[in-house]
């Protein structure tokens, strides 16, 4: 197989360990000729297991296991209801972009420099991007994907033959949590509308969710981004679209373990080979 790579392309793959004539090897077979890979069933082995004698030992005395404490329940608070977004009226990006600056629907608005409402291709992108929330540099700049984690984003995209001007990239939370901790379940439910709102507005034509995060989010999941990742998953706008989601490693865990960028790269390549 011949390739042509550009440098940045070059780049990425060398980093993960992978040279123009590993590619063909790496790609998984339903990427390479369309069909499923089969997975060779165990062998029943020829030897049978070694007899083992089994010998009559007197049991020592045990004592009887203490039976476990009760575990004592304390009564919960009443939750309230997290308070969500309203993105009644909002029908083109600017305006929800207005509303992400302006909002304080949840205390996470306090420690913001900049809400970060999302950037790029804003007539139907190819791929609509969705991170989890802003990076340091994205709080102070009111964009997303600034840092390192936008480096690494882009030359992952590049190598996948993803333009970025037909990209849209953007967060499942607006506004940066004090010393980047995860966003509570509230919170992530206050800010969800404005994602949905821009996916209706959009309308890309596939979605790459980085990260346990913004997959659960986007898909009403709780499965593990382990059980979300490789395959096709899907996302409705509230207008009935069917459009395509697929699920990978965060950019931010692939610089904390590079080992899992080949799985990453192999998910962007199914992802661009399916539809295309
Ligand atoms: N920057 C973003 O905009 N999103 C992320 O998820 C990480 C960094």
């Amino acid at each position: 197989m011949s390739l042509h790579l550009a440098p940045l392309q070059e780049a990425w793959l060398a980093e993960i360990g992978v040279d123009a004539q590993w590619l063909a090897r790496l790609r998984p077979a339903s990427i390479a000729d369309g069909q499923p890979r089969e997975v060779e069933a165990p062998r029943p082995s020829a030897v049978p297991p070694p007899a083992v004698a089994v010998e009559t030992v007197p049991a020592p005395a045990v004592r009887a296991p203490r039976a476990p404490e009760p575990r004592r329940v304390r009564p919960e608070a009443p939750k309230a209801p997290a308070t969500v977004a309203d993105v009644s009226g909002l029908d083109d990006l600017p305006a929800v972009a207005d509303r992400i600056r302006e909002c304080e629907v949840c205390a996470l608005h306090v420690g913001r420099s900049h809400a970060v409402p999302g950037a790029g291709c804003e007539q139907a992108p190819e791929y609509l991007i969705v991170g989890e929330m802003p990076g340091v540099e994205d709080d102070l700049a009111g964009e997303p994907f600034q840092g390192a984690v936008g480096v690494l984003l882009r030359a992952m995209l590049a190598s996948a033959g993803v333009a970025e001007d037909r990209v849209f990239m953007t967060n499942v939370i607006r506004c940066r949590p004090a010393g980047g901790r995860s966003p509570s379940a509230d919170e992530v439910a206050s800010c969800l509308p404005y994602l949905q709102r821009q996916i209706s507005i959009l309308r890309p034509q596939r979605i790459l969710a980085l990260g346990r995060l913004a997959a659960q989010a986007l898909l009403g999941s709780r499965a593990s981004l382990a059980g979300l990742r490789g395959h096709e998953q899907h996302y409705r706008t509230a207008d009935g679209a069917d459009i395509p989601v697929w699920v990978t490693h965060h950019p931010a865990s692939l610089l904390l373990r590079p080992s899992y960028k080949a799985e990453a790269w192999r998910d962007l390549m199914a992802m661009v080979s399916v539809h295309n």
